[in-house]
């Protein structure tokens, strides 16, 4: 049987498809944060890693765990921009990650987050917590419409789904944006032509060279000064400064974030800007979510050491 560094404490039962497999498991770092060479150092003694997604499992740390017996990489996340996955599939090691078990959840949230940044939410309740709140006046924290409006999709994946059949509920045109073309109704192939049609935009894309920065100044012009950003995907698809700065110039009217560029850093001006609702990446933070997420990198983890190609395999082409 297999010995497996579990980076980080997981939710309770999250491990137990390799234990009930008789795997032996080592807790790593706890709930403490650990670096690349910490990694590095632990990786060639244990056949499978099974990781969070503030992990940066880079080169050095799997061509250290090649040098000893590492099979594989557990990611307990969907998104795996932490892992240099080009180099562990040259190296032959596995890398699993978490698609399609936090879906909904993950949508739930950026579908609040549309909710709240368009109503204002964030500007409202901090008033109000502050003491400035004066009493109900007919020209306080106006909003913008959610129902029927046009949101605008970049992704339309899993989560880029989900979205679309929440928004059916608000009676929203729903508009998406990826590479290939999809076949559905309201695909756009332009990223311009969707942020000019859009009132909220929402991004549903992995975070990789193409993506990065994806979203600027000139695509937020492009949004209008009436225009809603929600981001729940990866900080640096959005050019953070170049947002603070379009939300303080009323460049566009508001912006809902999970992510940021350097979490846990926030960008001091979006701290400072109106009209921005921020949450610290809680996407998928559900007790029953987060559960299916480590049980499901685990059951991944079990098969690629049982010698079977399990589902979650991250492909380089994917
Ligand atoms: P997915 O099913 O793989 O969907 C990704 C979509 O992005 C696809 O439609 C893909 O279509 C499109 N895409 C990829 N590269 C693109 C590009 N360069 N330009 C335009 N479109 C592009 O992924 P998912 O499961 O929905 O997850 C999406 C991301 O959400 C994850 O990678 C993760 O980073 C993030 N996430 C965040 C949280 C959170 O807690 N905030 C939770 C879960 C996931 P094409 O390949 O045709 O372009
Ligand atoms: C969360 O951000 C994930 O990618 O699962």
């Amino acid at each position: 049987m297999g010995r497996i560094l579990v980076t980080h404490l997981l939710p309770e039962g999250g491990t137990d498809p390799l234990s009930q497999a008789g795997h032996e498991l080592v807790d790593g770092f706890g709930d403490a944060p650990c670096s690349a060479s910490d990694l590095a150092a632990l990786a060639p003694q244990f056949d499978a890693i099974v990781c969070l997604l503030t992990d940066p499992i880079n080169s050095e740390v799997l061509v250290s765990g090649a040098s000893g017996r590492l099979k594989v990489v557990g990611n307990v996340a969907v998104g795996y921009n932490n892992i240099d996955v080009e180099t562990a599939n040259r190296l032959g090691i596995a890398v699993c990650n978490t698609p399609g078990v936090l879906d909904e959840t993950t949508a739930d949230l950026a579908f609040l987050l549309v909710l709240s940044a368009s109503r204002l939410a964030s500007d409202a309740s901090r008033d109000l917590l502050a003491g400035r709140w004066q009493g109900w006046g007919i020209n306080q924290y106006l909003g913008r419409d959610v129902h029927g409006s046009v949101l605008g999709l970049v992704g339309f994946g899993r989560i880029g789904r989900a979205m679309e059949r929440r928004a059916r509920g608000f009676a929203m045109t729903v508009l998406h944006h990826s590479r290939h073309t999809t076949g559905a109704p309201g695909y756009v192939a332009d990223l311009d032509d969707l942020m000019k049609a859009s009132d909220v935009v929402s991004l549903h894309v992995p975070l990789t060279d193409e993506t990065r920065h994806m979203i600027g100044g000139r695509q937020l012009r492009l949004l209008g000064r009436d225009g809603v950003l929600v981001n729940t995907s990866r900080g640096p698809v959005v050019d953070e400064a170049a947002l603070a700065e379009a939300l303080a110039d009323g460049t566009i009217f508001a912006a809902g974030l999970d992510v940021y560029e350097e979490e846990p850093k926030i960008h001091p001006a979006l701290l400072d800007a109106p009209r921005a609702v921020l949450l610290p990446h809680i996407g998928s933070a559900t007790r029953a979510t987060r559960t299916r997420m480590a049980r499901l990198a685990c059951e991944g983890v079990c098969q690629v050491l049982a010698g079977s190609e399990p589902e979650n395999l991250v492909r380089l082409d994917a």
